[in-house]
């Protein structure tokens, strides 16, 4: 464990000046959980998830609440269910089918869309009858790759109305992430857009799909839905118009109910490894934990607030709190297409101000940005509809947190800064915002029926006032059940470090009140505005440029995406300097870009003619660190050729630490 976890690093100093929010008076007599939830939990904690699951719309219940085989669980044993109708049939049957489902605002001016529950029912029933003229059944795989646009939401719900498991990926991920996930789901349909929009300019999905099927020939049809109106490739027989084939079909669609582990869905995510894993997640668990946690989190009253998770769809946070969370409880929601500053740096705040959003559920990097571009853009805007603030992604700093309080909640507004990760499916520790004390930068105390421990090295726990590994300590309803095709994987990555805990890979620690801090990860993940990066993934795309024979990556802290790649590089033959070397940095950049997608590009690559070794030939990537945040390396005797190291910290203080924008 590294120092900066074990002492609780620069937060020690941070916790003796913590300023403490209680839950404004107003707020918690009319929030929805009161502090009862905690003990009621903690009495039997897989009785209290079973009460929350009453919740959902079953066909048949359960039998058995958990059957837990370490570290395989099922949850729901024997019941049935489906999660379309629980996400939208039972709200129109319950007579809500004139709410707004979403407040769609494309990223052009004036582009919205406004879709009420049955809206979304005869759009779903659609888009599942089309799937099932298609072919897709239950248990296929469908991959799609679509913008911030109201059809992802509607291909998510027509996969999972007919138990097919879809796996979303990301826009910005290139055309060969996008040909490995696909062959690793082994998808035979693909639903992606011409393109999206950013800032502007129309730009291409289609013909990242075109160049990414050339290694899937397995997939036998590709459904387009027209975004940008752009020319794009076409292949006769396998590629369809989303409005050609879903338009015509029949609005109504009589839905099956599945197993409650029925898989729902897919979503990869970074590891240590270069290969990113598929994690899965199941049906009734999952929709459970996720309907849970939006109410009691986000106090949601469903026929009164307006909720916003600016996020997208393509990352967990999207699928938990912008479809499966918020649709199960019947909420209204915005879905925002574009950047924040597309149209002016006062997007976000012309759409609160618009909508009246009550709730507003963002990453700390956002919140970084926003402030950096001043507070006269918010000033502009009536912002006196928020009453809750949320934050996820990765640790937020106490000065962000203060801003965020401060300039966008009006000093009234609690804020949850909640912890959780694509594996847990949904929020795992974050304050209840009308019970909870919280304070600038502390995530504070697990959700109700959720068992944390913080240990050292040997799995023991350790004191208040120590940091450690975060466990999680007992299964939970929306965990993963496994990585896609590799059940050892699973068992090892998470299960094994800590025999039967959950083995989260951040560091945390209780201050002297056992309030939970995060610490950030403690293994080779990075977090890139909010995006979760594997360093080894990025080497791996490195070393297989031509030119490069080898390469270390780590993430340097970085004031506004939280941390920034920075990758050194050992290049073929006597080295390159000067414009030659300019050159082969952009293209070692482009090749990141192309291999993984815009995101893993390096903020800055330096070639160096050797990398700091130990004696026993392991890159001292921890030294690397310090040279990227220019910290003083301290003894350096260990290493193999000292001098190595000088000399890239020297080329390192002379580039000026910084490079273009990724
Ligand atoms: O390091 C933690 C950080 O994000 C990681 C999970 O990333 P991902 O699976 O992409 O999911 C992100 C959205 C849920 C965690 O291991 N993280 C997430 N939320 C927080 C956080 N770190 C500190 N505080 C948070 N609130």
């Amino acid at each position: 464990m590294s120092d900066a976890i074990a002492d609780g690093g620069a937060l020690s100093a941070l916790l003796q000046e913590t300023r403490k929010f209680p839950p404004p008076d107003g707020f918690a007599a009319k929030a929805v959980a009161g502090p009862e939830i905690y003990a009621e939990a903690a009495a039997d904690p897989v009785a209290w998830w079973a009460e929350q699951a009453k919740g959902l719309q079953w066909e048949t219940p359960w039998d058995q609440v958990l059957d837990w085989d370490v570290p395989f669980a099922r949850w729901f044993v024997g019941g049935r269910l489906n999660a379309s109708v629980n996400c939208v049939d039972r709200h129109v049957a319950a007579g809500h089918g004139d709410r707004v489902a979403f407040h769609w605002v494309g990223e052009p001016e004036g582009d919205t869309r406004t879709i009420t529950y049955d809206d979304l029912l005869e759009m779903v029933s659609k888009a599942a009858n089309a799937l099932v003229e298609l072919g897709v059944q239950a248990e296929d795989r469908v991959a799609i790759y679509l913008p911030m646009i109201p059809e992802a939401v509607v291909a998510m719900l027509a996969c999972a109305r007919l138990g097919a498991p879809h796996s979303v990926i990301f826009g910005g991920f290139s055309a060969e992430a996008l040909a490995g996930r696909i062959l690793d789901l082994d998808a035979r349909v693909v639903i992606t857009a011409d393109g999206g929009f950013r800032r502007g300019a129309p730009s291409g999905l289609k013909v990242n799909v075109d160049e990414a099927l050339e290694q899937c020939p397995a997939v036998r049809t590709v459904l387009v839905v027209r975004r940008t109106g752009q020319d794009v490739g076409w292949q006769d027989g396998r590629d369809l118009w989303w409005h050609e084939v879903v338009d015509r079909q029949s609005p109504s669609h009589t839905p099956e109910a599945f197993d409650a582990e029925q898989p729902l869905y897919i979503m990869y995510t970074s590891g240590t490894t270069a290969k990113p894993k598929g994690i899965l997640h199941t049906t009734g668990g999952y929709l459970t934990h996720v309907a849970t946690t939006h109410r009691l989190v986000f106090d949601v009253k469903p026929d009164q607030d307006i909720f916003w998770t600016a996020a997208d769809v393509g990352w967990v946070t999207g699928h938990s709190y912008i479809v499966y969370g918020p649709l199960a409880n019947g909420t209204t929601s915005i879905m925002y297409e574009g950047l924040p500053d597309a149209g002016g740096r006062d997007r976000w705040w012309r759409i609160v101000e618009e909508y009246k959003v009550s709730i507003l559920y963002t990453a700390p990097t956002t919140i970084r940005t926003l402030m950096k571009w001043g507070e006269e853009h918010l000033a502009k805007h009536d912002l006196s509809s928020l009453r809750l603030l949320g934050s996820v992604g990765e640790p937020i700093n106490p000065e962000a947190w203060m801003w965020y309080r401060t300039n966008v909640g009006g000093g009234r507004c609690p804020i949850v800064d909640t912890w959780w990760q694509t594996e847990t499916g949904g929020i795992m520790i974050t304050p209840l915002p009308g019970v909870t004390t919280t304070k600038p930068g502390a995530a504070v105390t697990p959700f109700p029926g959720i068992g944390v421990d913080i240990v050292d090295n040997d799995g023991v726990s350790v004191g208040n006032g120590q940091g450690g590994y975060l466990l999680l300590t007992d299964p939970w309803p929306g965990m993963l059940r496994g990585i896609w095709g590799d059940p050892e994987r699973y068992r090892d990555t998470y299960w094994s470090r800590f025999e039967g805990k959950y083995f989260a890979g951040d560091g945390a620690k209780r201050d002297d009140d056992g309030d939970l801090w995060l610490l950030g990860r403690i293994d080779d993940v990075m977090n890139v505005s909010g995006h979760r990066i594997s360093t080894t993934e990025i080497e791996h795309a490195l070393v297989g440029h031509p030119a490069v024979v080898e390469a270390a990556v780590v993430g340097a802290s970085d004031p506004t995406t939280g941390q920034a790649v920075v990758a050194f590089v050992t290049v073929k033959g006597e080295g390159v300097d000067g414009e030659a070397g300019k050159a082969l940095v952009d293209d070692l950049r482009a090749h990141v870009a192309k291999v993984i997608g815009p995101i893993a590009k390096p903020r800055q690559i330096l070639l160096s003619p050797e990398l700091p070794k130990t004696r026993s030939g392991k890159i001292m990537r921890r030294l690397l660190r310090d040279v990227a945040e220019h910290r003083d390396l301290g003894d350096v005797t260990t290493l193999l050729d000292p001098t190595v190291v000088n000399m890239i910290d020297t080329q390192m203080r002379e580039s000026g630490g910084t490079d273009e924008e990724g």
